[in-house]
């Protein structure tokens, strides 16, 4: 036994020199040779150290360092240079997929509900039963007043009082689209939607939608009430008219990051306001004033968005699963909604439990809907 281990400590001690030699040699090649690699492997090598303190305790100054304490100390560099260009690479790589290849999740979505004190119980309530059941973390309230009995069926934070006056002028809606921008944007997520908070949203099919769209581009998504660009007379040259496209607000609406970024200069900040009050329009024109006539960018119309501005009761049961929004109103003693069987008519009179149940028969309350 002795005699065949001997040859083989002797074999292997010369294999452990030769890679040592080697790995000596390749990492004062790679130093030359990935110089520009240095500058970043640089900022990783502090932490490294910290966490792993080796030299301090080899207490020995520069002189008194063996040549193996070199080999040992370059092998080490190498490792640890193989190690960052690897980490390095990792982190490239996630960061590529992040901004591109990833398909667009719902949280990536900042969903933002434009609302006013006077409809908390009525509106309010609703969504929060129905559709906002699957999008809780993602969905944000925009309203004049403070209701603590509405903040605890939410997330902290998700019900924002922006002091903006509860009238229903242009300018205090022009003044919550405004916080609902700057808050989007603080929010640095792919996609803004703003709804009214009379819509309902199809929350499964609006991610279906959105990963049809890259959010690298611009892109302004909703749906025009008007078969026509809305015309105005443009205060600065009262004899000229201004033309553009808008989505209607109720219908709802999806800008995409760069196009957001694009309207910092004309809605941050509260710019919005300052804008809807130049054209004097409500907040979806204005909206679609900056994107469509500063900005020259196009309405791309979704058909599966619906406000109550359109024939809601011509939407087909068959296709109620392919459309993202909807809504209901009543004009006089005529109700304009959606039209499918369901719970009874007193008891949801906007229909949004019924189709809320049609979406997701398997959800709470839904197990005495009549079918
Ligand atoms: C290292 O050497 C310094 C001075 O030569 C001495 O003060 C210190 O205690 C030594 N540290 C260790 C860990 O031996
Ligand atoms: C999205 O758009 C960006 C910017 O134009 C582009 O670099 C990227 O490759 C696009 N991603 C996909 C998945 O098409
Ligand atoms: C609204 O006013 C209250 C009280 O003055 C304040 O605490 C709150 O921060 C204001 N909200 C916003 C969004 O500025």
């Amino acid at each position: 036994m002795r005699l065949s281990l001997r040859p083989a400590a002797k074999l292997t001690a010369l294999a452990a020199l030769v890679f040592i030699m080697n790995v000596f040699i390749w990492s004062n090649y790679l130093k030359h040779d990935f110089n520009d690699v240095s500058t970043i492997v640089e900022s990783n090598k502090h932490g490294r150290q910290q966490q792993q303190p080796v030299a301090q305790h080899v207490n020995q100054s520069e002189d008194e360092v063996t040549p193996l304490h070199k080999y040992k100390r370059s092998a080490k560099s190498f490792i640890g240079y193989m190690d960052t260009l690897k980490n390095e690479g990792e982190k490239l790589k996630k960061v590529v997929q992040v901004a591109h290849l990833e398909p667009t999740q719902l949280d990536d979505i900042y969903i933002s509900v434009k609302t006013t004190k006077n409809f908390h119980q009525s509106r309010l309530r609703l969504i929060i039963d129905t559709w906002v059941t699957l999008a809780r973390q993602q969905t944000y309230f925009f309203t004049d007043a403070d209701d603590l009995e509405i903040q605890k069926l939410l997330p902290s934070g998700h019900l924002i009082n922006t002091n903006c006056s509860s009238d229903h002028s242009r300018k205090s809606l022009c003044c919550k689209m405004a916080f609902e921008y700057d808050n989007y944007m603080a929010s640095n997520k792919r996609w803004f939607c703003h709804v009214d908070d009379d819509t309902y949203v199809n929350i499964p099919q609006l991610v279906a939608l959105l990963q049809k769209y890259n959010h690298s581009e611009e892109w302004y998504l909703g749906k025009p009430s008007l078969r026509h660009p809305l015309e105005i007379i443009d205060r600065n040259n009262p004899v000229q008219k201004l033309a553009f496209w808008f989505a209607t607000g109720g219908a709802g609406i999806c800008i995409s990051k760069a196009l957001a970024l694009k309207m910092l200069p004309h809605a941050g900040g509260g710019k919005l306001m300052t804008v809807g009050e130049k054209i004097r329009l409500p907040d979806d024109c204005t909206v679609g004033y900056i994107i469509n006539y500063i900005l020259h960018k196009e309405l791309t119309v979704i058909n599966e968005f619906h406000s109550h501005l359109e024939a809601l009761w011509q939407i087909r049961v068959p296709e109620i699963k392919n459309q993202i929004t909807f809504s209901y109103a009543k004009y006089g003693d005529k109700n304009n909604i959606v039209r499918l069987e369901g719970f009874d008519e007193n008891k949801d009179p906007t229909r949004f439990w019924s189709i809320h149940c049609h979406l997701f028969p398997y959800t709470k309350h839904c197990a005495n809907m009549p079918r």
